[in-house]
């Protein structure tokens, strides 16, 4: 199972040193959550302040847009050049063209769904992604508990994945923690990201290092 602790949980106020600290504590991933007020109920940051913050990171990005716009943020976030950047379903109607225009910077493309968004519903883009991450809580804030009808979700892209003969990786975000991980790593989740349980443990590795099973 692949870390990618997310940022949402650390603290702002020290941005650098918390994201030296998951590299070094061994995550795969840093996870930067970027919120615009209008998808959803929260606002973060923007690519000043994470490219700024990202300069200790020696792990690749993997950044989670929740957004309107997902065409504006992706040409402001594609010069920080991610590993993955992901958007939302539920905002984009023309989800074909944004992704060539993802791999057109070299960066992989990934479709997020919420909580209530059937799988079915990317049936005929999946062959063009690297990743689908399904949420695990309605997306916005970090610490919120994990909603037991993923687990359904991951067993049922698993098998479509699988059954198209395709490489694509399933990561899980929201609520995530040492109790229900191998839940997920038995319904066939290949990433998790996780924000609260990474940031208020007292270290951040054996944090890691349990979820990494
Ligand atoms: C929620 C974000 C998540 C969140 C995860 O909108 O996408 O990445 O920060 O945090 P926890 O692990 O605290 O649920
Ligand atoms: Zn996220």
């Amino acid at each position: 199972m692949l870390v990618a602790p997310s940022i949402l949980s650390a603290d702002f106020g020290k941005l650098q040193s918390e994201i030296k600290a998951i590299c070094d504590a061994g995550c795969d991933f840093v996870h930067v959550d970027v919120m615009d007020g209008h998808f959803v109920p929260n606002l973060t940051i923007g690519p000043v302040v994470v490219s700024a913050a990202v300069k200790v990171s020696s792990k690749p990005l993997d950044i989670h847009l929740m957004v309107q716009n997902n065409t504006f943020f992706t040409e402001l976030f594609a010069p920080l050049k991610p590993k993955y950047l992901s958007f939302h379903i539920e905002e984009e109607k023309h989800p074909h063209r944004l992704i060539q225009k993802i791999k057109s910077f070299g960066i992989s493309p990934a479709i997020v769904l919420n909580p209530h968004t059937p799988p079915k519903s990317i049936e005929y883009i999946l062959e063009e992604l690297d990743m689908v991450l399904l949420m695990s809580v309605n997306p916005g804030f970090g610490g919120q508990s994990f909603i037991p009808s993923t687990l359904k979700k991951i067993d049922i892209l698993r098998k479509m994945i699988d059954d198209a003969g395709l490489k694509t990786l399933i990561e899980v975000d929201g609520g995530i923690n040492d109790k229900n991980i191998h839940s997920l790593k038995s319904a066939g989740a290949d990433i998790i990201v996780a924000g609260n349980y990474i940031f208020s443990s007292p270290s951040y590795k054996n944090a890691i290092d349990s979820l990494r099973i």
